[in-house]
């Protein structure tokens, strides 16, 4: 549908331009163009677009809007491109015009996607409404998922996983070069406790690999958390560990690789499970660029000494006293924290290679909780002149994961919740669901094909159930919820792709993953209303994942594939498919064609693995 809106709303322009070609010109002149506010249909019956814009100029020339609009209209009648597109254009309410696209424009529309493997979606550089070729071609980074060395991996993380995953996913599609980073935490005071602990209790640890596993690290993590907060001998230590490794000391450099070979080595099991790419980046990368990040703050005259520190002082963020509040980039010892490190890494991400990635769009996904700590950073590195013209930061937060209880997930014993029980616990309900499932069917299946539906539901239903949440509010983590049949959820999205995919096997015009698409009448010809709102369904993909790609919220895709799945099932309900004439019959199988295709490349996007059956 973008590539028609693109060219109604050109034609539009024309019409304005004709009608009212003393005002246009004028209005480009004082650089406040005339838009005819093309937009979607507020409501079916308004046909598929409305063109508001002759309001606003009715204002601007005291005019009756009805009046305005009915010049603009006579204008379109008068274009032949229009009136191939477009039913006679109709003046609705105060003066909108509202435009319906005649069926031959949506069937041709739709017979151009049988056999595409995009869908009609285009590429951000193919798309017609596209800012610049120079954003397309310029890599996007995606930073997500971001665990901590030494430490457990969280549901916070996992969150970032998926949902970061799914956004890397539609940039991918859209064509845009994406850097997937994992800014890892493998730097920082954690080791210096860690190790000074570790050469009492656990040398091994420190010279051998797989001396200790990662339990046994997170555990060795807490006690020396411990001991650091409760005994300054111990601290001071610590410090000079840090200092020691930071400097390049070779046995403390071994040791901190052997500890983080050892975290990597377990996130890894994850990311495999739920089919992840990532390339690690942490945080020790930009430990280089931190000098010449404070130098460079120096420079354009932002850095202040404040209480020993060095900071940049926030402009509009205020503390309690009504001061601006600082944003300390180097500790009075001289350290260097979080932020520093951020900023150099925002420094470095914008930077043109060979020095940096060259990137147009940094994108962050963590919990809400890390928003003043972006906000200070993107802040910081706009004032610094880090950021080129065109440049986006941007912060995709989500919130926190709850259980049931609606307080912070914990085990029944009031642990946190380890991912990988988490996962386990998904598939393992999700089998039992299953042999259920089957019993009652009377269905015998083989133990492969047991394992593989199992765990297909329920890796898919732990990040879809992530995904369809708007993830800016908090989530309630529920097994049962996720993985119910019915709702928007993963089983029921698998379910839906493999019936409509069955239906249109059935039919004998292929449904398969890149099966051939020939064989459909030309052109396709639908008659019900039901049929109607299936293939306007279907042609508002592209729609969907250019505002995935600006808006950044995955949630809108997984609507879209719920609500497809009903109008399929509306459709299905009341309209013959297989019963019916040719070419009735082979223009609906078309829409189960292209019913399965949808749902099969939708869930792709999101990262969730299909099934042939089920
Ligand atoms: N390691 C951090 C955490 O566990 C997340 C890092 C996010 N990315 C970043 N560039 N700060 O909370």
């Amino acid at each position: 549908m973008r590539r028609i809106a693109h060219a109604l709303e050109a034609q539009l322009r024309t019409a304005l331009e004709r009608a009212f070609p003393d005002e246009v010109a004028e209005a480009q002149q004082a650089g406040t163009p005339l838009d005819p506010q093309l937009a979607p249909a507020s409501q079916p019956e308004f046909g598929d677009f409305q063109a508001n814009g002759a309001l606003a100029l009715a204002r601007r020339l005291k005019q009756p809007p009805r009046v305005i609009a009915g010049a603009i209209v006579d204008q379109l009648a008068a274009d032949s491109a229009f009136a191939e597109l477009c039913e006679p254009a109709q003046i609705a309410g105060p003066g909108f015009i509202n435009l319906t696209l005649r069926p031959r424009t949506l069937a041709a529309e739709l017979s151009a996607r049988l056999g595409d493997p995009r869908l009609g979606v285009p590429t951000a550089a193919d798309d017609p409404v596209q800012a610049s070729f120079a954003e397309v071609l310029a890599p996007v980074i995606v930073d997500f998922s971001s665990p901590n060395i030494a430490k457990e991996m969280h549901v916070g993380h996992l969150r970032s996983t998926i949902i970061g995953d799914a956004l890397a996913r539609v940039l991918e599609f859209r064509g845009h070069p994406v850097l997937r980073l994992n800014h890892v935490g493998d730097w920082g005071t954690q080791f210096g406790m860690l190790i000074t602990h570790l050469k009492q209790v656990a040398p091994e640890a420190l010279s051998t690999a797989d001396a200790i596993d990662l339990g046994d690290l997170v555990a060795f993590y807490r006690q020396a958390k411990a001991r650091f907060d409760a005994d300054e001998a111990f601290q001071a230590t610590s410090r000079e560990e840090v200092v020691k490794l930071q400097s390049g000391d070779p046995v403390s450099r071994r040791a901190w690789d052997l500890l983080c070979e050892q975290s990597r080595r377990e996130f890894q099991l994850i990311y495999d499970r739920l089919d992840i790419a990532l390339s690690e980046r942490g945080e020790s990368f930009y430990n280089p660029y931190l000098e010449a990040v404070v130098a460079d703050l120096a420079a354009s005259g932002l850095l202040v000494t404040d209480a020993g520190a060095q900071c940049v002082f926030l402009e509009g963020v205020t503390g309690k006293d009504g001061r601006p509040l600082p944003l300390i980039v180097r500790k009075s010892d001289g350290g260097f924290n979080y932020a520093t490190t951020d900023l150099a890494a925002i420094r470095y991400r914008f930077a043109a290679p060979p020095e940096g990635d060259g990137a147009r769009r940094l994108i962050y996904v963590t919990d809400a909780g890390q928003a003043s700590h972006f906000a200070a950073v993107f802040q910081v590195a706009r004032r610094a002149g880090w950021v080129p013209e065109g440049g986006r930061l941007e912060h995709v937060p989500f919130g926190l994961v709850q259980g049931e209880d609606g307080k912070k997930l914990k085990t029944r014993s009031g642990d946190t919740v380890r991912l990988k029980d988490l996962l386990d616990e998904a598939v393992e309900r999700s089998e039992a669901d299953l042999r259920r499932r089957l019993a009652e069917e009377e269905r015998q299946e083989d133990e492969e094909f047991i394992q593989l539906v199992a765990t297909t539901v329920g890796i898919a239903a732990v990040k879809y159930a992530d995904l369809s949440t708007n993830r800016i509010t908090n989530y309630q983590f529920s097994f049962d919820r996720m993985l119910a049949l019915a709702g928007n959820t993963a089983p029921y999205l698998l379910y839906a792709l493999v019936r409509v995919a069955g239906i249109a096997r059935r039919g004998g015009l292929g449904a398969g993953e890149g099966e051939s698409a020939e064989g459909f009448p030309d052109p396709l010809v639908f008659s019900e209303p039901q049929e109607w709102a299936l293939v306007r369904q279907l042609l508002q993909l592209d729609t969907v994942i250019a505002e995935v790609d600006e808006e950044l919220l995955p949630n809108r895709l997984c609507s879209y594939l719920f609500e497809l799945s009903q109008a399929f099932n509306r459709f299905y309900d009341q309209v013959p498919v297989l019963k019916a004439e040719e070419p009735a019959r082979g223009s609906r199988l078309a829409l189960c064609r292209l019913t399965a295709d949808t749902l099969r490349l939708g869930l792709g996007l999101l990262g969730i693995p299909t099934l042939e059956r089920m």
